[in-house]
């Protein structure tokens, strides 16, 4: 006992003293009103200054887990309370967990996922490269915001939002020309919980939903945690099937539909004009609430500018938008934004209030002071331009080593690779990972078992120039042998 402390340097030698004995107090090996070992002989034992354990002895009589006897030395309180009867005390917690957390488990890609191993090519990864992060402005935006409002930033704040950043927001989004008369804006964490909530606000009538097929992976998650019975339409080089659109439309009624019109996850595929009209007819004529996914828009590398659809309604009210900054600046921050209807979003604010409070006033006022100080329309030239060069190299890449496949994607940080429809890209991928290289297979993205099984998402953003050359080029050999 006490020569057996092991003393690690992230933390005051006095702290480490007293959490040893709490420990063994709280743990029932001192009884109460044991003698404790003087200051002498403690720090023998555990070989730091006296000085240390009469800070550590002072810091526990202070918490009431020892008292001092004048004159005697120190002993351990009698009202120490000790949890050993109930430690017997075990639950199978597998009994005890709902419907939801099982489902939410079992569509786990993080743990059931072909994720990647450690020194393999991996284009798995649809986040940012961390290595454009221009990590002195950001420092700079948190040292600026901190010294105007510290102390108000580290005590509760508001449900909708941090006021400065949704009044940025609200002038960004007009920006893109959306008319925010009749609407508001509610700040989240990211689009995964903005849309979570949404899902949560809409009354089930016909339990039914819309949406791409195939479509992002955490959308289709959240949708099933929410059990509504999905309708998958199947993608276009141009967007969504519309005569499947309309057949759908026609045959039941929907509570909702997910779209997501502009680089699309996984296809890349940037709906046309012609058929954003279109969709927005016809949700408006079949009146089916439609949520907006705008998640990748600024990271275009070519063709025209595309508005968001929440754009082209003017002060229409159906549709609800949801905006991320995940990868066009730091999805660490998990900061996101919906703006749909003022009345929607008075529920939504209350909602998220119940869940979470607020998002992180702190990651919001950073963001806000980043944004404000002018950083990112530079981050975003200089990332996109990065993004583009890369996007063009695996372009190059795909055609020279695959080119029986059929690629999407007009932008974003991935590309979607179709095979001719005998191929089994999960077959490529057992043999590529035995050559180091894994992607992730694009029947993840599908509604039903069986589709999308000739497909395969490469996300790129992460990989360096050598490591796609290699890595695609170690793709198109294998999947050579396998035809
Ligand atoms: C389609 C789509 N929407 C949104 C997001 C971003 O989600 P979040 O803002 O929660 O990070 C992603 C991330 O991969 C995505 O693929």
């Amino acid at each position: 006992m006490y020569s057996d402390l092991q003393l690690t340097d992230d933390r005051p030698v006095y702290i480490q003293v007293k959490d040893y004995m709490k420990r063994l107090i709280l743990k029932g090996g001192l009884q109460a009103d044991q003698k404790l070992p003087s200051t002498r002989e403690l720090s023998t034992l555990m070989r730091v200054s006296r000085s240390t354990v009469l800070l550590a002895y002072a810091e526990l009589e202070e918490e009431g887990l020892i008292y001092a006897v004048k004159g005697k030395g120190n002993y351990v309180s009698a009202a120490v309370d000790t949890p050993e009867s109930a430690s017997g005390w075990t639950l199978d917690w597998n009994n005890h967990v709902s419907d939801y957390a099982i489902q939410a488990e079992q569509y786990d890609l993080m743990k059931h996922g072909s994720g990647a191993e450690r020194g393999e090519i991996s284009f798995t990864s649809i986040a940012p490269d961390e290595k454009l992060f221009d990590l002195h402005n950001v420092k700079r935006a948190f040292l600026d915001r901190m010294s105007l409002e510290g102390e108000v930033l580290l005590n509760y704040g508001y449900a909708q939002g941090y006021r400065p950043l949704m009044k940025y927001l609200r002038q960004y989004m007009e920006n893109k020309g959306v008319d925010l008369s009749g609407k508001d804006i509610l700040i989240t964490n990211g689009f995964t919980e903005g849309f979570d909530l949404v899902l949560g606000a809409l009354r089930k009538k016909s339990g039914r939903a819309l949406c791409e097929n195939p479509t992002h992976h955490t959308a289709i998650k959240n949708l099933k945690l929410h059990n509504f019975h999905l309708t998958g339409v199947e993608m276009e080089s141009d967007g969504l099937h519309l005569g499947q659109l309309e057949q759908e439309l026609m045959k039941h009624s929907y509570d909702l539909a997910y779209l997501v019109p502009s680089y699309h996850n996984p296809t890349g595929i940037v709906t046309s004009p012609a058929k954003r009209a279109e969709i927005i007819r016809l949700m408006n004529q079949y009146h089916v609430p439609m949520i907006e996914d705008g998640f990748n828009e600024e990271l275009r590398y070519s063709g025209s500018h595309v508005s968001p659809l929440i754009a082209s309604i003017g002060k229409g009210n159906g549709l609800v938008y949801l905006g991320s900054f995940s990868k066009v600046l730091f999805p660490g921050l998990r900061v996101g934004w919906v703006i749909a209807d003022a009345a929607l979003i008075d529920y939504l604010e209350s909602m998220k209030r119940a869940r979470s409070i607020h998002t992180s006033t702190l990651d919001q006022s950073l963001l806000y002071q980043y944004l404000s100080n002018g950083n990112f329309d530079k981050y975003l030239k200089r990332a996109r331009a990065e993004y583009k060069r890369k996007y063009e190299l695996v372009v190059r890449c795909l055609r020279q080593h695959l080119p029986m496949c059929r690629i999407s994607g007009e932008g974003g940080l991935h590309l979607f690779v179709q095979f001719p429809a005998a191929f089994r890209t999960r077959d490529l991928l057992a043999a590529c990972k035995l050559k180091g290289v894994t992607f992730t297979p694009g029947d993840t993205f599908y509604l039903e078992p069986g589709q999308g099984l000739n497909t395969m998402r490469l996300g790129f953003s992460r990989v360096n120039d050598d490591n796609i050359r290699k890595g695609i080029r170690i793709i198109g050999e294998t999947a050579r042998t396998m035809q």
